[in-house]
């Protein structure tokens, strides 16, 4: 801002008397400093033209106590003087034309801007002010200067737009993208031609996701266009998976040191594309550095600034910066332009610096005498000035399709047709106050923005329109960097980005013609984290970006089955997680079939059930033996037959539940067991009746014979089965699918329906084998050879434990192992009851048939 005041103060202004109505001649002013146009033509209107036709400015000189010298300028840019060309074509185009402006002539005002603010602000007040003293014709009428097209970059055109605004002098940018410079509060009278950065980062953000580069670097000039398109890329990329490790600023002031430290982190980073907003002019030192330390593997994405640099077309930089993608703005024709910068030469225009410079630039030669203020340098060979303006490959001449050229005859026919509009008003029917038109012999700037603001016209096909911010309509060219047959770089279009289509249908990309960097057909990853593949999920390492995670399996019972899920989604309650959580798949159903465990199991029940059978034909073999005979047959013909029922019936629980086989199962279970004890209980009954009544005058034998032996087990074993027939009439037994108990497998179990009725039918049992114990453990000291009492106290011991070790197994095993445990306790508690009633017999029978005499039985008890 100081800077600004210091030059405003170098210039003493007409400007006010540019501005007033009144048309008294100026004599009294004179101009501080003496600043011409490098191109200047007379006409009726007059529109200043800036232009960066130099690259270099000399730092001012803040030392006030000598009157400072003007501010010098070197590079000379001979991209930016085919522009100040193309404006004066467009002029005498005009000026030739017929239907446009008839009997009217444009001239013009062309000013070097250098390329920065504070020479771009000298610029601005130079061409306002007029060339000199002696011009005062200038300073007499409403306005030597209609309207400035200019200027090239946006921090320029910032410092342009606020001088030109008090005046209410339009300015149409052809160059300046600032997404700030569509502010109309801020800057009523700019208009530009070229679309605003708010479309261009819309784009590159667009082009990042469409290659998946969710990891980049930014580098941006210290300016207003770098810092703005940066915010406006930060803001689009907001919402995407793409995030920006690192931003890096190209110093206004270049410092080898600066410029090795960024090529440092770049180097450093894991983001291998780095997208810069940047210009040529700036960019030159740095990548000439980054050339000089043989970086490679960098995917660069030109903004708009520099894709079509033709400073970076040369052969030397294709190693480096060939596979460059990056949007342009629209090319178009401009039919005889060409023709027109070929007539430019140092011999023509013998006076002017600009062109000798060109020719300095483009032949490296200088002209004899060399030019005045711009020095070209004395050591250069001379040249004559005739020399053919032909060569290839010179940044003045070689453009297949003009862009920013293009853009600038756009401005110039803009103003011409808004003038023309403005000149063929229809009295009364004009925009202004009352319908009024403006008077043609005095027109104001500001009448001519009213029309600028509707002007709309074609050019070479394509429509000329401003919106109400002045801005244009966003189109680009997707452009990258290929190898030319030359080696050298050539600016292929591979797509384009038309911003006036609906919203994620504005890229089209033809991704098959593009050449990476590297002279790769392969995209290029940046990526902070690889993706996480199905069965994993996304988890943000805390305190890095939203890009940079961890791949975390997920749980089991849970899925992901796409690439970079954020979350596992849960299985549904019947299915379960594959081994890599790709998928849900039904959970496995788990009961006791016939594998090894139930096999084992059936073989054993089998087995007993033969047992138990071969005890019985041995006793029916030797039903008449003392043995078989004494302990009354009947009852342990009784009892074998239901312990065949009994390990018969353990096989019911094997095998997938079904309705039938669960109700069966406990059923069956708890007759065949009741009868079983029944029947023990009824031999025990006996056995101390039998000695209870060998006492004198007790005949209570007479109460338990055969009749009421089977009357008192079949009663027990009714009670049994009336339990049994009300529990399957009220809650009987199902199948029943547990899934809570694991949770990767169903299991498949009887659930018993009422767990009263269950413990019930067992409780029953369990008294009943209770009962037998206590009256067994009565009678066991009874005398007689072979008391079976004992045996049954024994055999209801072990019954009783197998039962109670039963309750807690069965409560605490899980699935199929619960049946087990049931089978287990079945088998185990008939083995005993087999063995402790029938091995001492059996022995007897069978290995001492000499201990089988009714003697050796009753001996004792007869002595
Ligand atoms: N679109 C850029 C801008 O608006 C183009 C540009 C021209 C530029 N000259 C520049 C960018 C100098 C940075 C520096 O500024």
């Amino acid at each position: 801002m100081a800077s600004l005041l210091i030059w405003s103060l170098f210039y003493h202004v007409c400007l006010l008397e540019l501005t007033s109505t009144t048309q008294t001649p100026a004599y009294s002013c004179s101009l501080l400093g003496p600043f011409e146009p490098n191109f200047l033509a007379d006409g009726d209107y007059i529109i200043g033209g800036i232009f960066p036709l130099h690259y270099v400015m000399d730092m001012p000189d803040l030392n006030c106590t000598y009157k400072p010298s003007p501010i010098q300028c070197h590079g000379f840019d001979p991209r930016a003087f085919r522009w100040s060309q193309s404006l004066r074509f467009a002029v005498e185009e005009i000026n030739q034309s017929q239907d446009l402006l008839p009997n009217h002539t444009l001239g013009y005002k062309i000013l070097d801007s250098c390329a920065y603010p504070l020479t771009g602000q000298r610029a601005v007040l130079a061409m306002l002010n007029g060339p000199s003293e002696t011009q005062s014709a200038m300073c007499s009428g409403p306005s030597p200067l209609l309207a400035v097209v200019g200027e090239s970059g946006s921090a320029q055109s910032i410092i342009v737009s606020r001088i030109l605004q008090p005046f209410h002098i339009p300015m149409i940018s052809y160059f300046s993208s600032c997404a700030c410079l569509s502010n109309r509060r801020e800057f009523p009278t700019f208009f530009r031609v070229i679309p605003s950065d708010a479309y261009q980062v819309k784009a590159i953000a667009q082009l990042l996701q469409h290659f998946g580069w969710t990891w980049v670097g930014v580098l941006n000039g210290d300016h207003a266009y770098g810092r703005f398109a940066l915010q406006g890329l930060r803001r689009e990329l907001a919402n995407t998976t793409v995030c920006i490790a690192y931003h890096v600023m190209i110093p206004l002031l270049y410092t080898r040191q600066r410029a090795l430290e960024i090529l440092d982190v770049m180097q450093h980073s894991t983001a291998k594309v780095v997208v810069a907003f940047s210009a040529e002019g700036e960019l030159t030192p740095f990548l000439k550095e980054y050339m000089e330390q043989n970086i490679t593997g960098i995917q660069w994405i030109a903004s708009e600034a520099w894709v079509t640099a033709s400073l970076f077309a040369g052969s030397e930089f294709y190693p480096y910066l060939g596979g460059t993608i990056g949007f342009a703005i629209r090319h178009g024709m401009v039919s005889g332009l060409r023709d027109y910068l070929l007539t430019v030469n140092p011999l023509r225009y013998s006076n002017n610096s600009l062109v000798q410079e060109l020719w300095a630039a483009l032949y490296g030669c200088s002209m004899q005498p060399p030019g005045s203020r711009s020095p070209v340098s004395p050591e250069l060979p001379s040249c004559t000035g005739s020399e053919p303006l032909l060569k290839q490959h010179s940044a003045y001449l070689n453009t297949s399709s003009f862009r920013v050229t293009y853009n600038v005859y756009k401005a110039v026919y803009a103003i011409a047709h808004s003038l023309h509009n403005l000149l063929s008003c229809e009295p009364g029917k004009g925009p202004f106050q009352n319908s009024s038109c403006a008077n043609t012999t005095s027109i104001y700037p500001w009448q001519l923005q009213q029309y600028l603001q509707d002007v709309s016209f074609s050019i070479s096909g394509e429509k000329v329109n401003f919106d109400e911010k002045g801005d244009a309509i966003p189109s680009y060219d997707l452009i990258n960097w290929q190898r030319g047959t030359a080696g050298n770089i050539e600016f292929v279009k591979v797509g384009m980005f038309d911003g006036s289509r609906d919203a994620g249908k504005e890229l089209f990309i033809q991704d098959e013609a593009i050449v990476w960097t590297g002279h790769q057909s392969e995209v290029l990853v940046s990526v902070c984290s690889d993706s996480c593949a199905p069965g994993n999920r996304k988890a943000v390492r805390p305190g890095e970006p939203l890009c940079c995670f961890d791949c975390v399996p997920c749980d089991s019972g849970k899925i992901s089955n796409q690439t970079d899920s954020i979350d596992c989604t849960p299985c549904p309650e019947d299915c379960w997680s594959n081994p890599a959580r790709t998928e849900c798949i039904l959970k496995a159903v788990e009961f006791l079939s016939h594998d090894a465990m139930g096999l084992a199991l059936t073989v054993i029940s089998i087995a007993g059930a033969c047992l138990t059978a071969a005890v019985l034909s041995v006793f029916t073999h030797h039903r008449n033996t003392p043995i078989v005979r004494v302990n009354n047959s009947e009852l342990s013909y009784f009892i074998l037959l239901s312990l065949v029922l009994c390990f018969l019936c353990a096989l019911l629980f094997i095998g997938e539940p079904t309705p039938w086989s669960c109700m069966l199962r406990h059923t069956a279970f708890s007759i065949t067991f009741s009868l079983c004890i029944s029947c023990i209980l009824g031999k025990t009954l006996v056995v101390l009746a039998a000695f209870t009544a060998a006492r004198p005058g007790n005949n209570i034998m007479k109460w338990l014979g055969p009749k009421q032996q089977r009357v008192i087990i079949f009663s027990c074993t009714l009670v049994q089965v009336v339990i049994c027939a009300v529990w399957l009439a009220a809650a009987p037994p199902f199948p029943f699918k547990n899934t809570q108990y694991s949770r990767s497998k169903i299991i498949l179990e009887c659930s018993v329906g009422s767990s009263l009725a269950f413990w019930c039918v067992l409780g029953y049992i369990g008294l009943l084998a209770c009962l037998c114990f206590v009256l067994a453990f009565l009678a066991r000291k009874l005398p007689g050879n072979f008391n079976e009492a004992k045996y049954i106290t024994f055999s209801m011991l072990i019954f009783c434990a197998v039962w109670l070790a039963f309750i807690p197994a069965y409560i605490s095993s899980p699935g199929k192992f619960t049946v087990a445990v049931e089978i287990f306790a079945i088998l185990a508690s008939s083995f005993g009851l087999l063995f402790c009633l029938f091995a001492p017999k059996v022995y007897i029978i069978l290995l001492k048939p000499e201990r089988n005499t009714k003697q050796h039985l009753m001996g004792r008890v007869m002595t």
